[in-house]
């Protein structure tokens, strides 16, 4: 089985799992990458089981919308009933690395309005530590050396993304080597830095469930 497929494999188990919850009026997030992407396609199908979706990026919207199906702007919504979403790792608490693909912020701001988070991946993402996937860390861009040099004294190593821009007109550096011990500790340090408009660790809101494709099928994971 390649990637793609196991892919396509946990986006259609992904639809299967919100169709039973899914009602007229209910709201879907939709999160951004390849994982997403499927998902997105996968949706598709049923695009008149539910009211509307929200989405985490620009390409999520235009995805969503070539489908036929209705985005809104969160402002708009009273809240959103499933986000579904992609991640860079996760590990055996549902704590998430997210943001290699550079939606973090929106993608967070998605999940904390969210009832249910649901992580589709294949088994490559699952880690017992996170901090393997380098952490991304959006800045704004007058801050981008000084938070680079926080960064540092963290022991991290952080590397801009070069020639990227956020959707929110923003610049990402990925933090290699930083030793995660504690998730929801460092997400709160990092956002506190002036300058951090957000960072990829999802661990003060991880995942509700994750599922996980593998050769042998999908395997799902609830947090406790
Ligand atoms: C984008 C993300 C994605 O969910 C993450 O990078 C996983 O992407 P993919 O499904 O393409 O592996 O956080 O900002």
């Amino acid at each position: 089985m390649t990637q793609d497929e196991m892919k396509r494999a946990v986006a259609q188990a992904a639809v299967e799992h919100i169709l039973k919850k899914l009602e007229r009026d209910s709201i879907v997030g939709v999160g951004t990458g390849s994982t997403a992407n499927c998902f997105i396609d996968a949706l598709a199908a049923h695009r008149d089981r539910f009211a509307a979706t929200v989405a985490s990026s620009e390409a999520t919207a235009e995805r969503l919308r070539g489908h036929g199906i209705e985005v809104l702007d969160l402002n708009s919504v009273g809240g959103i009933d499933v986000y579904v979403d992609g991640a860079d790792e996760f590990d055996p608490h549902l704590n998430l690395i997210k943001g290699g693909g550079g939606a973090l912020t929106r993608e967070k701001i998605v999940a904390a309005a969210s009832r249910e988070f649901v992580c589709i991946v294949d088994q490559s993402k699952q880690v017992d530590l996170l901090g393997n996937f380098p952490l991304p860390v959006e800045v704004i861009p007058m801050a981008r050396s000084l938070i680079g040099r926080e960064l540092a004294k963290l022991g991290g190593q952080p590397v801009y993304r070069e020639g990227f821009v956020t959707d929110n007109g923003n610049l990402i550096l990925d933090v290699h080597d930083m030793e995660i011990v504690d998730p929801k500790a460092l997400e709160r340090h990092l956002n506190n830095l002036p300058g951090v408009v957000c960072n990829g660790l999802f661990a003060l809101r991880g995942a509700d469930l994750v599922l996980m494709s593998t050769p042998e099928g999908v395997k799902t994971f609830k947090a406790s």
